[in-house]
């Protein structure tokens, strides 16, 4: 059976996933404050299980959240029931190139790399024209992605260990095709019975596109943002050959 949205197959191991992820611990904090520090609506594009806008919710903001996976959603909503903050999330199913805010928005933000989900150049243009549409007269759109580096041993194809329970092993394996800069990230579960034994496996497929530096200020640039800062990590240092991130900070004039 086909996912109707790639995400969908992920719902059940998306916690271990994002957990498992050394980015995820990196890039939260420096999310939770923007939302919480946004002077007025603030959106969190591609929410997931709501690590962030859940956080930032729990200090007291809300926080529009928009993702194209339904079970994502769910997810995300459940969590943040748990949590006791739901009523400070409005969740919508939208994608990033076509959603529709309920006010023009403060802050928009797409953590996680989560804009390389869009695969070809046309689409990622389209998002932040829709981005920018939906943010008021200097509002901010923030996102991050890596730096695409080809020695990345987890980038090789060969296959490592991403969580380990008693009842499942999570593993991924992520082929590139340098030329498209696009990653095939295959991700699978094998559960076993309490002998250890794997009693079966499921897979599952993502694809993520990177960009450059220079394709992201382009891009920024083409589509009317004014670039206020660009940063090279979570905690504000500048970009430079050696970063591993790039974290544009973009307004609407
Ligand atoms: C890597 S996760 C990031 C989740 C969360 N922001 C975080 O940092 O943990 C990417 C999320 O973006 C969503 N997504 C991917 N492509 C999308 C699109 N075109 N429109 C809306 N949501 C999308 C996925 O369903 C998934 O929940």
């Amino acid at each position: 059976m086909t996912a109707a949205v790639p995400y969908d197959a992920f719902a059940d191991i998306y916690d271990a996933w994002a957990e498992s992820a050394p980015v995820t611990r990196e890039n939260q904090e420096f999310y939770v404050k923007c939302l919480v520090e946004a002077d007025g609506p603030a959106v969190e594009l591609g929410v997931g299980n709501g690590r962030i806008c859940i956080e930032a919710a729990k200090r007291g903001k809300a926080v529009i959240g928009v993702d194209s996976s339904e079970k994502i959603l769910e997810l995300c909503e459940t969590r943040a029931r748990a949590a006791g903050v739901l009523d400070r999330l409005t969740l919508i199913k939208a994608d990033f190139r076509d959603f529709e805010l309920p006010e023009p928005a403060a802050l928009i933000t797409i953590p996680f790399h989560s804009i390389g989900h869009l695969i070809k150049e046309e689409d990622k243009r389209r998002a932040l024209e829709t981005i920018r549409g939906q943010l008021r007269s200097g509002g901010y759109f923030i996102f991050d992605h890596f730096i695409f580096d080809p020695d990345y041993p987890q980038e090789s194809g060969v296959p490592h260990l991403r969580a380990s329970r008693p009842d499942w092993i999570l593993w991924e394996a992520t082929t590139r095709d340098i030329e498209n800069q696009v990653l095939d990230i295959l991700v699978w579960t094998d559960e076993l019975d309490p002998q250890g034994v794997v009693t079966s496996r499921r897979y599952r497929r993502i694809r993520l596109s990177w960009l450059t530096p220079e394709q992201s200020r382009k891009l920024l640039q083409e589509t009317g943002f004014v670039i206020e800062d660009v940063f090279g990590d979570f905690e504000g240092r500048p970009l430079e050959a050696s970063s591993t991130h790039q974290i544009w900070l973009a307004r609407k004039d």
